[in-house]
């Protein structure tokens, strides 16, 4: 249970709303014992008047000693339906109370999940599957309300109702007390293990349903590689073997919850009985009233929701203590990209990477090997080499989505560690290799992270990443929306589209990965010679398998399995005759639009 420990410092903060639902809860219950005891005494009255009232049979004062008798009754009446609609005001306070808390906590909770999750490395991401920490941040958090809210109000309900009824109980009959409240621990206890099978049996369900509904978004969003593999038969198969599966599972929770009901139904019936039985022996003997045997029902049926939820409250914190485990975990994973100084220096923009060398963490693969290179204030580098040579991990370490292992990179000769992360992010304008675009307008996505001041940025960046053009050609422009509801851009458009995203932003440094891999080369060049513009007075980095992209770099460097394997300008390469030449010859025999 230490993980629920967490939850004090939301307990702490809604500390009003938690005393105040208790406040209520006792208020409540006294306003349900009130009844019960006028219940007690108006049947003990009745019973004893009508004898008084057989007495005057015959006599005109019968006639009086009705009326009087009756007005009584009916005052006793009154005051029981009132107090219900005390007790009734106050169980309505209780709710706003303490349930209210719950959501309170749920929203201060997700939200603090949230914000940590993004403080989190992209290592963390590569761990955890994004459907594990949605759960968390859905399911768990539900389920750790239903401890905060439910369960402390329930719980409450239970530590005051019990002292407080049995003490009521005690003091007017110890024998019958015992026999009403023997069935009550087995209600308990039973409830308890049948609510278990429930949660389990409900989890399983709900894991059949989770793969279901993955199953059919993945076929849904590979439709086009479904239809045209022509496996529309065999995917409904296994559509129709997961709801199958779904089916029977339902099937077995159905079996146990029909269990539920009747269990207590059984349960409150012995009790009743038992308080009938015994109590009606005592009537006989003459040690209590009948109205004594009404207030005993009265108090068994109070106390066999609270003894009821006493199973439920334990399985439910059992539950939330679990989910709260789980989102502790991620709480608890701190990230190791920080940084102590946080200097916030005016940037120049000069990248300089010392002896670099970087290893995945996940997969152990040693992507740069001593790696050693400059670039001046507003120059261009470009960055050439195969596939998996380690040109993307030099962008990831700029950007400090990793940390170098050994050696170190400096902008403007501080180590990038020193800078505050946020702002030296803020400075660099990332072109990422694989196009990631918001479902959102384009005008938006281009503008992400700018203010409404610079809003006059998207069209101008639009223009300088050449697809101003395009975008003016949608019958909605730039509110055009992008995604699953919206139009689908081609693969080139959206890499234009997340160039001109970088550049509106106005950065110090630019980083563009393989950004033009799906244009041609004469588009390539257009955008090339746009950003050229730009790009000046900027540091720029230009990633690419593509000699083409690196013509107008100031400074080449070629990359090979995590080494740099040449170094220079374009002409001094070429005149190099090493493996920038023959790769500038292989690439310039492909026919021309490919290149
Ligand atoms: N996030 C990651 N976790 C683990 N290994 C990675 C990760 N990203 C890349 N790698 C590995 O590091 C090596 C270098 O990858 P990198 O992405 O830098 O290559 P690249 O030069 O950008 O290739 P491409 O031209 O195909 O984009 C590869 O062997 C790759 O498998
Ligand atoms: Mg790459």
């Amino acid at each position: 249970m230490k993980e629920l420990a967490r939850l004090n410092k939301y307990l702490l903060k809604y500390k009003a709303y938690l005393l105040l639902g208790i406040l209520f809860t006792v208020l409540s219950n006294i306003f349900a014992i009130i009844p019960a005891q006028l219940v007690r005494y108006s049947i003990d009255y009745v019973v004893e008047n009508f004898a008084f009232f057989n007495l005057f049979e015959g006599f005109s004062i019968q006639e009086n000693f009705r009326d009087a008798f009756l007005l009584f009754v009916i005052l006793f009446g009154a005051y029981i339906i009132f107090m219900s609609f005390v007790r009734g005001f106050f169980l309505f306070l209780v709710r706003q109370t303490i349930i209210a808390m719950s959501r309170h906590i749920e929203f201060d909770m997700k939200n603090e999940i949230y914000d940590h999750y993004q403080k989190l490395p992209l290592s963390f991401y590569r761990k955890n599957s994004t459907g594990d920490l949605m759960a968390r941040i859905t399911e768990d958090v539900s389920r750790v309300r239903m401890y905060l809210g439910p369960a402390i109000m329930y719980g409450v309900n239970l530590l005051v109702l019990f002292p407080l009824v049995i003490g009521v109980m005690l003091s007017i009959n110890v024998e019958l007390t015992l026999y009403a409240l023997i069935p009550l621990p087995i209600l308990s206890l039973s409830i308890y293990f049948v609510n278990n099978l429930i949660n389990e049996r409900s989890e399983k369900i709900q894991k059949s349903l989770s793969g279901l509904s993955t199953f059919v978004q993945e076929a849904f969003s590979g439709i086009r590689v479904l239809k045209a593999f022509v496996r529309e038969e065999d995917m409904g198969r296994k559509f129709a073997d997961a709801s199958e599966d779904y089916k029977v599972k339902s099937i077995r929770l159905t079996k146990v919850n029909s269990l539920f009901y009747p269990l207590i139904m059984a349960l409150i019936g012995l009790s009743t009985i038992l308080t009938i039985y015994i109590g009606g022996k005592e009537v006989i003997e003459g040690a209590i009233g009948y109205g004594v045997i009404a207030e005993f029902i009265l108090y068994v049926n109070m106390l066999t929701w609270p003894v009821t939820a006493l199973g439920w409250v334990t399985s439910i914190i059992q539950r939330a203590a679990a989910s709260q485990a789980r989102i502790n975990e991620f709480m608890e994973t701190e990230t190791d990209i920080i940084s102590v100084k946080k200097i916030k220096p005016p940037i120049v923009g000069e990248i300089k990477f010392e002896n670099v060398s970087f290893i995945y963490p996940d997969s152990g693969i040693k992507a740069l090997d001593n790696v050693s290179f400059s670039v001046g204030e507003g120059e261009t580098l470009a960055i050439i080499g195969t596939t998996g040579s380690g040109k993307s991990t030099i962008a990831n370490l700029v950007t400090r989505m990793y940390d170098v292992n050994t050696g170190q990179i400096l902008i403007d000769g501080q180590d990038i560690k020193d800078y505050d992360i946020e702002y030296l992010r803020g400075q660099m304008g990332y072109v990422p290799q694989d196009v990631f675009l918001f479902s959102d307008s384009i005008g938006n996505n281009i503008a992400f992270g700018l203010d409404e001041t610079e809003m006059e940025r998207v069209s101008a960046a639009a223009k300088d990443a050449d697809v101003y053009d395009n975008i003016v050609d949608f019958p909605k422009g730039f509110e055009t929306k992008l995604g699953e509801r919206g139009i689908t851009l081609s693969g080139g458009q959206k890499q234009r589209v997340s160039i001109a995203r970088a550049i509106a932003r106005e950065p110090k440094i630019v980083l563009l990965d393989d950004c033009l891999s799906a244009v041609d080369t004469k588009t390539e060049n257009a955008i090339l010679n746009s950003l050229a513009k730009v790009m000046k007075g900027r540091t720029s980095l230009i990633i690419s398998h593509r000699v083409s992209s690196a013509k107008l770099a100031d400074k080449i460097i070629v990359l090979d399995d995590g080494k740099i394997v040449e170094e220079g300008t374009h002409k001094s390469l070429l005149a190099k005759k090493g493996v920038y030449q023959e790769l500038y010859e292989k690439q310039s025999q492909q026919p021309a639009e490919t290149l």
